[in-house]
């Protein structure tokens, strides 16, 4: 059987998603229950950081660490990676020593060349482009709050950035419908809009972009790697910030979410992420139970 990697939520079927979702809420109520598993035994994840994280390191290590298994930590700062080895070379050496591995990068072509060369999975844990795992958790979050997210509004407002590129692959997957709002020359890669017309619509301002919504989803405005940009992006994002103001037009039972880091002040004000419109720490949280599963899966660990 070839390898299975994680590199975008297209390396999904609808299918696959439901099982892994299904997984997922399965091992959140069993771990809360007490129930451990040992479905990883011995299997080593080797996590490759290129850039900073709380939850992704921390759930990832924790996950493995729960299903009998332990996680390597590689920073680039502390490895060969960091001095310039090339990718491939890493690639094929680390993939000989641990069972799986997730990278969190710049360049999307990065984790793709990681791929190509590593005899193991490989999970993109965030590139400049897409950040799949997020959206497992964002997907799991909403379950559990609603049910099924076919057929719903789902209303993202703020940069086109890694995380909306997600949600663009999450609309086709789900069978959602997607609202994107951002100003001019913030958004989403053209090629992704062009694959995806009939999926999305995009708006210039929030307040019409957030009429019928389910689900309202924001991010930073200016993501790892775009710091010199901070002043502009404030200036630009003027009239972006999720608050209980602009949820107020959106459905009643809307669910508001952030991938966190977040910055209060700027894309969202300071009540909304403990407002009754929010999800977002049990959406943190779900960031470990998704990914168990999702190395359950890629493993060959989550029967059908
Ligand atoms: N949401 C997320 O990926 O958080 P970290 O950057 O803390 O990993
Ligand atoms: N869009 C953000 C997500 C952080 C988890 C970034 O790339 O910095």
């Amino acid at each position: 059987m070839s390898t299975r990697h994680f590199l975008t939520l297209r390396d999904l079927s609808p299918s696959e998603l439901t099982r892994i979702i299904e997984r997922a809420i399965t091992l959140k109520q069993e771990r809360s229950a007490g129930v451990l598993h040992k479905s990883l035994e011995s299997k080593v994840l080797g996590m490759i950081f290129e850039k900073s994280s709380t939850r992704t390191r921390v759930s990832f290590e924790a996950g493995i660490a729960h299903l009998g298994g332990s996680g390597l930590f590689l920073s680039s700062n502390d490895t060969q990676l960091g001095r310039g080895e090339p990718i491939e070379d890493s690639a094929r050496v680390i993939s000989s020593m641990v069972d799986i591995i997730m990278i969190r990068t710049f360049g999307h072509d990065i984790v793709e060349k990681f791929a190509q060369y590593s005899s193991v999975p490989v999970i993109n844990a965030l590139t400049d482009e897409y950040h799949p795992c997020q959206l497992l958790a964002d997907i799991q979050t909403y379950t559990e709050h609603r049910g099924s997210p076919k057929g719903k509004t789902v209303v993202w407002i703020g940069d086109g950035n890694n995380m909306c590129h997600s949600y663009i692959n999450a609309a086709r997957l789900c069978d959602f419908h997607l609202h994107i709002a951002c100003p001019k020359g913030y958004e989403p890669d053209q090629q992704l809009i062009d694959e995806n017309q009939d999926r999305i619509t995009l708006f210039n301002n929030a307040k019409d972009a957030i009429a019928g919504a389910d689900w309202v989803v924001t991010d930073t405005w200016a993501s790892m790697g775009k710091e010199d940009e901070k002043q502009a992006r404030i200036d630009a994002f003027n009239g972006f910030q999720v608050n209980e103001d602009l949820m107020q037009l959106a459905n009643d039972d809307a669910v508001f979410m952030h991938c966190l880091p977040a910055y209060r002040g700027m894309e969202i004000n300071e009540t909304i992420m403990d407002s009754p419109y929010s999800v977002v720490w049990d959406e943190a949280e779900n960031r470990l139970h998704a990914q168990k599963a999702l190395m359950e899966f890629l493993l060959g660990q989550l029967s059908e």
